[in-house]
């Protein structure tokens, strides 16, 4: 018999929080009359309760204090927007441990110790539910998991951080110095308490992880993911690849080849008339390739309060509903139910590339560049050279036909050694997204 009324302890209240305490309230009848039991908020745990949060929380509400938080018997679900692995990771275990069920938006805290807790959660008959984890508010791992299930999924391309996509349509579009449009995402609500984690690409990277043992059906650890971030990407690129016909994205790619998954997570050129190009600003886009399906697009807000809101208490309403914890607990599609994913040589990895090099503005110059791609058997697609401002360097830009990773890696390098080469070549993947 379903109870009349189902408890909900919540655990962090800032941006995301304070968007699950809005919707609970302000839609409290619609839900009631969907689940046909009420849902309410009995305690709201946070670090500092005299902090103010723009929201009228009930008195008695709020604690700092866990003891009184977990000592509420009538709290059935638990809804983690705290953050971070330490010390939410041990809220989260003693909320599983207590028998409670778990909503988390927390991908961090999954891709480090995910399969630990769903093993718990499985132990102790409850569920974990966390779409709000990737994508924001698109409902992608739900897709995944129950709409393409039929499917062997063969390539995955998202744009999954809201941060790093706010800042370079910012960078790309309006010529905005990279750290305004940084604080400006910090100030939207965007980014992750310590910034660095969207910047670098680890954020993008755990989210990753996730999708991507959901997509291909294997446990895949966040170790398996090699990141970079937007956080060295150079104006200059993001200037010439839009001169070339490429928009720069921050892109996490999965791809199944002969040896293995390649998984990374990088800052790369897709051509402007792509869709995923046309992802602007805190949207975030994940195209999957299925053998059957062929190519599907998932779009939507991958950032700030509300989105990432509707993800959460979409959640809490499958796992109050009952459809969650089922899925939970017969469906053999959870990370931690999974064999190891088996990594593809990342050399291997085929695909066009833009170099740019910095270059002393002398004869013979460009032959020593283009025989060096030619020794590594690699055909250029495109040469980019504008005339210099005068102070002996000049920046030559190249784009490639199909070439393996490794021999362009081996080939920068060698360009690196050159004499007439100042720094170290610049090199990004160009994507070419499958025909599905
Ligand atoms: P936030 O605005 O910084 O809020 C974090 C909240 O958690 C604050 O209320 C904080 O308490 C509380 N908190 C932190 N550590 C705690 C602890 N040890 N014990 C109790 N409370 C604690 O963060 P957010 O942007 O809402 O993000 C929360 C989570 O959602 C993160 O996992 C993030 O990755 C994820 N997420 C965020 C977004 C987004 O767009 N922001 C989107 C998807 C997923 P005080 O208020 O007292 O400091
Ligand atoms: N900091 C994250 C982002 C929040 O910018 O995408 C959503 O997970």
């Amino acid at each position: 018999l379903k109870p009349l009324t189902v408890g909900i302890g919540l655990i962090g209240c800032g941006t995301v929080g304070g968007g699950v305490v809005e919707l609970l309230r302000d839609q409290a009848a619609e839900y009631t009359r969907r689940l046909g039991c009420r849902l309410e908020l009995r305690k709201v745990l946070v670090r500092d309760t005299r902090k103010s949060r723009g929201l009228k929380l009930p008195r008695g509400l709020l604690t700092a204090d866990p003891e009184a938080f977990f000592s509420d018997e009538s709290i059935g679900v638990v809804v983690e927007t705290a953050g971070g692995v330490k010390p939410v990771g041990d809220l989260v275990r003693r909320a599983l441990e207590s028998g409670r069920h778990v909503v988390t938006a927390n991908k961090a805290l999954l891709a480090t110790r995910g399969n630990e807790l769903f093993a718990l959660a499985r132990r102790r008959n409850v569920c974990i539910a966390f779409e709000a984890s990737c994508g924001g508010g698109i409902p992608i791992l739900g897709a995944l998991k129950f709409g393409l299930g039929a499917n062997r999924v063969d390539a995955i391309y998202g744009i999954l951080n809201g941060t790093c996509n706010h800042i370079l349509t910012q960078m790309s579009e309006n010529g905005s110095p990279y750290a305004a449009a940084l604080a400006e995402a910090q100030k939207l609500g965007y980014a992750e308490a310590d910034p660095t984690l969207d910047v670098n690409g680890a954020d993008a990277a755990a989210k990753l992880a996730i999708v991507a043992s959901l997509a291909f059906g294997v446990n895949v650890k966040l170790a398996d993911v090699r990141h970079r971030g937007i956080d060295q990407l150079h104006i200059d690129d993001i200037q010439f690849g839009k001169e070339l016909g490429y928009t720069a994205k921050l892109l996490a790619i999965g791809q199944r080849l002969d040896d293995g998954l390649a998984l990374g997570v990088e800052p790369c050129f897709v051509h402007h008339h792509e869709p995923l190009a046309q992802v602007r600003l805190s949207f975030n886009a994940l195209s999957v390739f299925g053998h059957a399906v062929g190519h599907v697009m998932f779009l939507g807000r991958g950032a700030g309060r509300m989105p990432t809101a509707s993800a959460v208490v979409s959640d809490i309403l499958n796992v109050v509903g009952g459809w969650y914890p089922t899925a939970f607990e017969t469906l053999r599609l959870w990370p931690d139910q999974q064999r190891p994913a088996r990594l593809a040589h990342p050399d291997r990895v085929t695909g066009r590339y833009y170099l740019r090099v910095s270059a002393h503005d002398k004869p013979g110059v460009m032959a020593k560049l283009t025989r060096i791609l030619g020794d590594h058997g690699i055909s250029i697609s495109a040469v980019l050279q504008h005339e210099t401002a005068g102070d002996g360097g000049v920046p030559v830009v190249v784009t490639t036909h199909q070439a393996r990773q490794g021999a362009v890696r081996a080939a920068a390098a060698k360009m690196a050694r050159l004499p007439v080469v100042r720094g170290k070549p610049v090199c990004m993947r160009i994507i070419d997204l499958p025909s599905g």
